[in-house]
This record gives structure tokens, C-alpha cells and sequence, in this order.
């Protein structure tokens, strides 16, 4: 099978990449603005094509046509970009992407389309089911929901042409996966930028304060990358998987920003023998990231869609972050 991965370049996208060459199944091509990520990953089964989905509009075209399946991972992800340029998000995220669904339309193309757990919004029930949890987004004046609304309004659109026959589709919807290659390191005291794994592991490497947003009282429901992968090829190979919806995540995990600051920590003690020498500091939002900043309760996802189509995430919350972490430990600190 002939498959098109947008966005191959981003954290995603790269590890998706890597996990598809090494079961060589199928051809890939990866197209992305930069594919720094993508130093030392590839092989016969893979081309790279660098192109701007904005910009290369016919070569963007000719992937989509000369391929079978669509993934498309375009998207600005970092709360500190929808905070600071939602306008921005909302042109690369809705506008852009909705070109990518017509192009999967117009020629006849699966699409697998990721998405957010963002766009459950505030929590409204136990626990986030695809197809029947309210969709709860919050005032204009805070930006996280330009990104929430219009991750939530392609995905309808998704759903508007899966119903009108035009489109096999499959949305994703990830719950904070965590891996290599995640985002970017910063230097010390940096606020805003990438999120909360890169923060945490700049922080471990350079003894700079690890920042805890408004007390750091939050709950995320963390992944490991590499069932974010296993969910991929469960999705891409089921036939179950058409035209339906999935949360990607791991409901056994469950913690607060403060307890992975602390698990981080002694992770890294661990791993390296030395201290973790950065400190916990409180920081309000607005200081953090700007203006508009709001944040957001996860609880965790229901993942019974995909676990009756076969997929279990296998990886718990200590190897989320000791993987993750092991990648990072040898890197070259930012500088200040
Ligand atoms: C982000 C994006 O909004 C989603 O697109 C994406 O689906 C999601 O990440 C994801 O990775 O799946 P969020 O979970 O808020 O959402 O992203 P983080 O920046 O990782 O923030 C997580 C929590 O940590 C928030 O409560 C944030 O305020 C806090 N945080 C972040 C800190 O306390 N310190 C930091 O240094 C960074």
C-alpha cells in the first residue's frame, strides 16, 4: 500500500514514520516543511517531499493523488502558538486542512485524519466516548477554543462527507502521546514555546526551574508513543476502523502536571545518577503563555472503540516518562 503521511516531519509524524519502515510493509512518502526530525530515519520504502501545504498546493495535490491513503498531522499543536497567533492556528489547522479533505474527496483517497482530545473540551461526563460525550468549548476571549473549534469543526466535516458518500475516513483524536523527538528543548527559565514533557526534560538537563502552571493541579491522561503507533496500524488495517472515530490514549493514566514534575525528576535520578537539581515554581497561566491563556481538566479517554477492534496500550505511566526521558538524557543541553 501506497501512504502519504502530511506532516511526517513533527514529533508524530517522524515516530510514525520510523515504526512503518521498520514492518517495511508499505511505501511511504513524508511531506513536510523541514524533516529535522527525520535525521536517520528512512530507507527504500520512503520518500521525503518538502513542501508547505499552504504554499506547494499542486505537489501537495500529486501525493494525495498518487496515494492510497491520506494521513493527515498538519496542524500547530503548542497552546502557546493558539494563544499567541490563533489566527494562524485557525488557517493552518481548519482552512488548510479542509483543502487536504476536498483533495481526499476529489480523488477518491482514505483519509486518516488526526485530530485532538481537545476538542472534548471541559469534562462532561466520566469519561470521554467518541461518538456520544457533549463537545464543551469555552469564551471567545480565551484562545485554547479557536484551536478546540476548529479541530472540532473539520472533524465534522469529516463526518459530513462520510455521510454524504464521499469520504472514508478515520479521525484520531490523541491524548498527550509522549516519546522522542517530542517538540523542542528550551533554555532555562523559558516560558510559553513547546509543552509540558519538553519543558520538564529542558529543565532536568539544564537545572533550570520546571514550571508548574497555576499550581500544576491539572490532569492529563498521558500515552506512550509507541502505542500511539500500534493504534495507527490497528486503525490503518481494520475494517472496522472506516468512518468511525478513536480516541488514542491510555485511561490507567491519569496524573497531575505536579505529579509528573516530581516522577520526572526521580526518573531522571535514576536513569543518570545525578540529582535533578531544578526546582518546582509556580507560575500563573497568563504569565506562562500570555493573555487569553485558559486551561483544561482531562479525565481520561474511554478507548473501547479500539480495544474491540484488537489494540491495547501496553506501556503504563513509569515507561511513558523513563522512555522518553532515556532518549533525552545524553542530548546537548540548550544553551542560555
Ligand atoms: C496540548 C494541545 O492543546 C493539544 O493540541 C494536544 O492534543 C495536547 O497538548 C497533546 O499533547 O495531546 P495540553 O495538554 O494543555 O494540550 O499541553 P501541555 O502544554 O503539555 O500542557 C499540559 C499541562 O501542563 C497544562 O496544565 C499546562 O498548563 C501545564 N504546563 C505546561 C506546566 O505546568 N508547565 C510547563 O512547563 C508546561
Amino acid at each position: 500500500m501506497n501512504i502519504a503521511i502530511l506532516g511526517a516531519g513533527g514529533f508524530i509524524g517522524s515516530n510514525l514514520v520510523e515504526f512503518l519502515l521498520e514492518r517495511d510493509e508499505h511505501q511511504i512518502v513524508g511531506l513536510d516543511v523541514t524533516d529535522d526530525k527525520l535525521a536517520g530515519i528512512g530507507g527504500p520504502g520512503f520518500q521525503f517531499v518538502k513542501a508547505d501545504v499552504s504554499q506547494d498546493r499542486d505537489l501537495v495535490e500529486g501525493v494525495v493523488r498518487d496515494t492510497d491513503v491520506v494521513v493527515d498531522l498538519v496542524a500547530y499543536a503548542n497552546p502557546s502558538i493558539y494563544v499567541e497567533t490563533p489566527l494562524k492556528v485557525v488557517d493552518l489547522n481548519f482552512f488548510e486542512n479542509h483543502r487536504i479533505i476536498e483533495l481526499c474527496v476529489r480523488h477518491g483517497k482514505r483519509l486518516i485524519q488526526y485530530s485532538t482530545s481537545e476538542v472534548y473540551g471541559h469534562p462532561s461526563g466520566d469519561a470521554y466516548h467518541e461518538d456520544t460525550s457533549n463537545l464543551v468549548v469555552g469564551p471567545i476571549q480565551k484562545q485554547r477554543w479557536i484551536y478546540a473549534a476548529a479541530k472540532q469543526l473539520l472533524e465534522r466535516v469529516v463526518y459530513g462527507h462520510g455521510l454524504a458518500g464521499d469520504l472514508d475516513y478515520t479521525v484520531v483524536r490523541p491524548f498527550n502521546f509522549v516519546g522522542p523527538r517530542f517538540d523542542y528543548l528550551v533554555t532555562p527559565g523559558s516560558m510559553g514555546g513547546p509543552r509540558l514533557f519538553a519543558h520538564n526534560m529542558s529543565a532536568l538537563l539544564t537545572g533550570g526551574p520546571m514550571y508548574l502552571v497555576d499550581g500544576g493541579h491539572r490532569h492529563r491522561s498521558f500515552t506512550h508513543i509507541a502505542d500511539a503507533n500500534t493504534a495507527f496500524q490497528t486503525m490503518l488495517d481494520h475494517p472496522g476502523a472506516h468512518n468511525e472515530i478513536f480516541n488514542v490514549g491510555n485511561p490507567s493514566v491519569n496524573v497531575t502536571v505536579r505529579q509528573v514534575a516530581e516522577l520526572m525528576k526521580d526518573i531522571y535520578q535514576e536513569l543518570t545518577g545525578r540529582p535533578a537539581a531544578c526546582e518546582l515554581v509556580e507560575v500563573d497561566g497568563e504569565t506562562f503563555y500570555g493573555k487569553g491563556y485558559e486551561d483544561v481538566d482531562r479525565v481520561p479517554p474511554s478507548i473501547d472503540k479500539l480495544r474491540a477492534l484488537g489494540w491495547e496500550p501496553r506501556h503504563g505511566l513509569s515507561e511513558i516518562f523513563t522512555d522518553a526521558i532515556e532518549y533525552y538524557v545524553d542530548a546537548e543541553p540548550p544553551g542560555e
